[in-house]
């Protein structure tokens, strides 16, 4: 039997927990530290799988990289990639894979990029589609659009790009290409996504433009730029948090603490959603830590109601849908998610597992190509949930099993080290029962 967790109602969840170290900023410290000269000093870096795909990702490129501690890493630069020897295994990854893609496409080498059966299904032209105009040359051994593909590098000349996805990713990708390429390049999106790379290339000594445009920014960058190494101190991420405060919400008696959570208003749009659904949200000690401001988020079990999430707030939560659904299965009345069909290109579809796993402990959902609908009330549970090895899946289901009728058990729990690595053991401190299987 391949191994299982499954969650059983908890009597009552409570305690202080510290978010473990943001992903999307735990990939740009490694990724700019080893194109950066000298050294780049990361605390709090997030040691899941992801990121640890990033670091070995990083030496294969020519930095040296090495683990001080715990969450303590030193890469040192210099000043460029050079041709790694193997295949570079981005493993699960989508972030890893597209802006390492971006900062390898500025450098005269060559290199095949790959990752695991999850990420070979997700879309790479995306980002290549844009490097290519740049100059750079792609090869697909297998399947186009897909991994594995074999990059050419160097001479790059700056273009101007017009995203029609509101994607970091993208964004960054095109950036770091930009560093290394000939004019200013620069890029507007449709609507605003997380900044992470625009404020950490400043702190690497890049300068870097931003503009409103339309609903989203125009982001300039000119070429020929050198980054210096530099202390990276990465903040908790709210993407991790916002399960074990989701257990909260919807487990009665329930009140959490999760301290240092990063409070980017581009990546907090799930908690302005849960406060519309009614939920007792609140923040203390807001700080500044790494260019970030962070603060402790205390939830208490609340009574939800279901709302209409506007389609413009995707961006800034759309790795979060997945256990906003699950909480909105205790909501009273419908939540209406719409504009999300990037969820579909994620570490696995994640509207059509959400869907089925919802509709398998006995949920009402409304699948839409773009969005779905969960109407919710009792949660019968009682189910096994497939998550295809999406880690925010089975987080998501273990978390709706902590205050469901019946057990829920999800399959492939590994994969929750990706992003969340000790998310069981710290759910149990906070009084979860989740068993090994
Ligand atoms: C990320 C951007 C998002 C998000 C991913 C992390 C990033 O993807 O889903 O988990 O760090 O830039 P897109 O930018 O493709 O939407």
């Amino acid at each position: 039997m391949p191994p299982t967790l499954t969650a059983r109602g908890a009597p009552a969840l409570s305690g202080v927990v510290r978010a473990p170290g943001d992903k999307s900023i735990s990939h740009r410290a490694l990724i700019l530290g080893a194109m950066a000269t000298g050294v780049t000093e990361i605390d709090g870096l997030l040691e899941g799988d992801d990121i640890l795909a990033t670091a070995r990702a990083a030496g294969a490129f020519g930095a040296d990289v090495e683990r001080l501690g715990e969450g303590r890493w030193r890469v040192t630069g210099h000043g460029g990639f050079r041709r790694p020897d193997g295949v570079i295994d981005c493993g699960n990854a989508g972030t890893g894979v597209r802006l390492l893609m971006g900062a390898a496409a500025g450098y005269p080498i060559s290199v095949t990029f790959d990752g695991d059966a999850s990420l070979r299904k997700r879309p790479m032209k995306r980002v290549t589609g844009p490097l290519a105009d740049m100059g750079a040359r792609f090869e697909w051994p297998g399947e186009e659009d897909r991994l594995p593909l074999a990059l050419s590098g160097g001479a790059l000349k700056a273009i101007d790009y017009v995203q029609t996805i509101a994607s970091a990713q993208i964004k960054s990708a095109v950036l770091l290409a930009g560093l290394n390429a000939d004019g200013v390049t620069t890029v507007t999106e449709p609507e605003p996504s997380r900044d992470h790379t625009e404020r950490m290339l400043r702190a690497f000594g890049a300068e870097v433009g931003v503009l409103p445009a339309g609903r989203g920014w125009r982001v300039s960058l000119k070429g020929g730029q050198a980054l210096v190494g530099t202390a990276v101190s990465v903040p908790g991420d709210p993407s991790s948090a916002a399960f074990p405060l989701a257990a909260a919400l919807i487990v009665p008696g329930a009140a959490v603490t999760v301290e240092n959570v990063m409070l980017n208003p581009l990546r907090t749009g799930l908690f302005e959603t849960w406060r519309e659904m009614g939920a007792d949200l609140t923040v203390s000690n807001r700080r500044m830590a790494g260019g970030e401001e962070v603060g402790d988020v205390t939830a208490r079990h609340s009574r939800l109601k279901g709302v209409v999430v506007p389609p413009d707030r995707a961006a800034s939560m759309i790795d979060e849908y997945p256990i906003l659904a699950a909480t909105a299965a205790f909501a009273s009345g419908a939540t209406v998610m719409r504009g999300i069909g990037e969820m579909r290109v994620k570490e696995s579809d994640r509207i059509a597992l959400m869907a089925a796993g919802l509709q398998a402990c006995g949920v009402a959902v409304e699948e839409e190509p773009e969005g779905f609908t969960v109407t919710g009330g009792a949660v019968r549970g009682g189910a096994t949930v497939t998550t295809h090895g999406d880690h925010r899946i089975a987080m998501s289901h273990l978390v709706l099993g902590l205050a469901a009728d019946q057990a829920v058990t999800v399959d492939e729990p590994g994969m929750i080290a990706t992003s969340f690595p000790g998310f069981v053991e710290l759910m149990r401190g906070l009084g979860a029962d989740i068993a090994s299987g």
